[in-house]
């Protein structure tokens, strides 16, 4: 499936502060927040609902609720876990798989270092979130990992992507739907995406 960009003036709008290299730590985190729920909202689209009964002040209706207990956020560490809360804004009651992965510099490789994911995926539709989707290798290493516990549904959540690895990830999981706020120009030779927002741990966390 290809990777959906979603085109929205306030998210391009969010985007064009958070992309500024002067933005502050601070007002970095709280955009990332709430990009992050503005794209939830387009990617929840299609999420499987179950019917219910409500008693409005006036009577009773037949709806629909989301299925909301079997939801699981997997924030790709680190800059993943500051998606976390905009999705768990959304859905309190989701559980959280921690997939703690790291891209070799010199490499461009993602290595794994930390996995701890709720037992039993299965029946469950998963959202990875992670706020650069660069040369893919994090995020499909993420996909291939949380693919092992057969989850019923996969969808991931990037703020934004390089065309290099939109290709990428859909080829290699064609059955994702990834959500993107942007797409870039492309990959520079450190593989960083242009013009991008620099790396995004070090601008949520203040470690640059
Ligand atoms: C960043 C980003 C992604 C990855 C994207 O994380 O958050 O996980 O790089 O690059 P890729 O598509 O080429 O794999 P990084 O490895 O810098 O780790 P961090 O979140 O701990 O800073
Ligand atoms: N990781 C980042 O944080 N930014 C990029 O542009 C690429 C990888």
């Amino acid at each position: 499936m290809p990777v959906q960009i979603v085109n929205h003036p306030l998210i391009t709008h969010k985007l064009a502060i958070l992309r500024n290299k002067e933005t502050s730590t601070k007002k970095f985190r709280d955009l990332v927040h709430e990009i992050t729920m503005l794209l939830a909202y387009e990617a929840t689209r299609g999420f499987p609902t179950v019917p219910v009964t409500v008693e409005t002040p006036i009577c009773p209706m037949e709806t629909a609720m989301l299925r909301t207990e079997n939801i699981v956020v997997a924030p790709i560490l680190r800059a993943g876990l500051g998606m976390l809360e905009g999705i768990l804004a959304m859905y309190p009651p989701a559980r959280v798989a921690h997939i703690g992965l790291r891209r070799d510099e010199e490499t461009k490789k993602p290595v794994t270092y930390y996995y701890n994911v709720p037992d039993n995926l299965e029946d469950t539709t998963v959202m990875v979130v992670d706020p650069m989707l660069a040369t893919a290798g994090s995020l499909c290493a993420a996909l291939d990992l949380i693919k092992r516990g057969r989850p019923r549904q996969v969808v991931a959540i990037c703020l934004i992507a390089s065309p290099e690895g939109a290709a990428i990830v859909s080829s290699r999981h064609p059955d994702v739907s990834v959500f993107v706020g942007a797409m870039d120009e492309k990959l520079n030779e450190r593989a960083y995406i242009v013009p991008g927002l620099g790396d995004a741990g070090d601008r949520m966390f203040g470690t640059v």
